[in-house]
């Protein structure tokens, strides 16, 4: 085995253990998803480096800042950890870092480019798993770990302009879709990821639609 796949091994490896068990919406199923789909992405993408991008998609969530009180240098602290201790190459470690740094969503109003094509791709990846079905228990499962309600028609979801006012949100889950999630197809970085984003953006229209017809029992004759 090579280097390069015997690091990507171990790394699955070691987030696989760390995330088995995981109930938030950050599960192993969820990074494997990621994994899957970014290293798909870098193998149709010219000039993206396989090896960073499979490292980045493994490694995104490892201390994702929501569940660190806010602390956005946990996740890229973590994965330089891990990197070194399998004596990773510096400019590897370097990129993995800035893909862990700058991938979260952080409010409608906040770009959040990527510096490297292989960040793009694992932030496609990420956000293709964020909508569809998938999506949707995700939210939820987020939504229930959190002890949110469902939805409550009397608090209005609101386009959160800054990083502060999107962290501090405890709205009701169904929020959650008008704040990110529909917004998610139009923030993609490849057009591959686009073409996939269609399917599943319409999914979530229609359930939308269907949960709160059945909200007000108005199915019901
Ligand atoms: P991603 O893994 O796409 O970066 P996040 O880390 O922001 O997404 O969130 C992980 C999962 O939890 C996603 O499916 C996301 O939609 C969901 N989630 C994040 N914040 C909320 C929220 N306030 N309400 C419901 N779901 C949420
Ligand atoms: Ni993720």
């Amino acid at each position: 085995m090579s280097d390069a796949s015997q690091l990507i091994t171990q790394t699955a490896d070691f987030v696989r253990d760390k995330f088995l068990h995981e109930g938030s919406g950050h599960d192993w199923a969820h990074i494997r998803r990621v994994w899957h789909v970014a290293r798909a992405l870098a193998q149709q993408t010219p000039h993206a480096d396989v090896l960073v991008t499979e490292l980045g998609a493994l490694l995104h969530d490892v201390a994702d800042w929501k569940f660190h009180d806010g602390d956005e240098e946990a996740g890229p602290r973590a994965a330089r950890t891990w990197l070194e201790s399998q004596g990773a190459n510096e400019a590897v470690i370097q990129r993995v870092e800035a893909i862990i740094r700058e991938i979260s969503f952080k409010g409608l109003g906040v770009a959040t480019p990527m510096s490297t094509v292989e960040g793009e791709l694992v932030q496609d990846a990420d956000r293709l798993d964020a909508i569809g079905a998938i999506g949707v228990a995700r939210a939820f499962a987020y939504g229930g770990h959190k002890g949110r309600p469902l939805h409550d028609p009397e608090v209005a979801p609101i386009e959160h302009a800054s990083f502060e006012s999107y962290k501090q949100n405890t709205a009701p889950t169904i929020n959650h879709f008008y704040e990110k999630l529909l917004h998610l197809r139009e923030r993609l970085n490849t057009p591959a990821a686009r073409r996939v984003a269609e399917e599943r953006h319409q999914f979530m229209e229609q359930f939308l639609e269907q949960f709160l017809r059945e909200w007000d029992s108005q199915d019901v004759a």
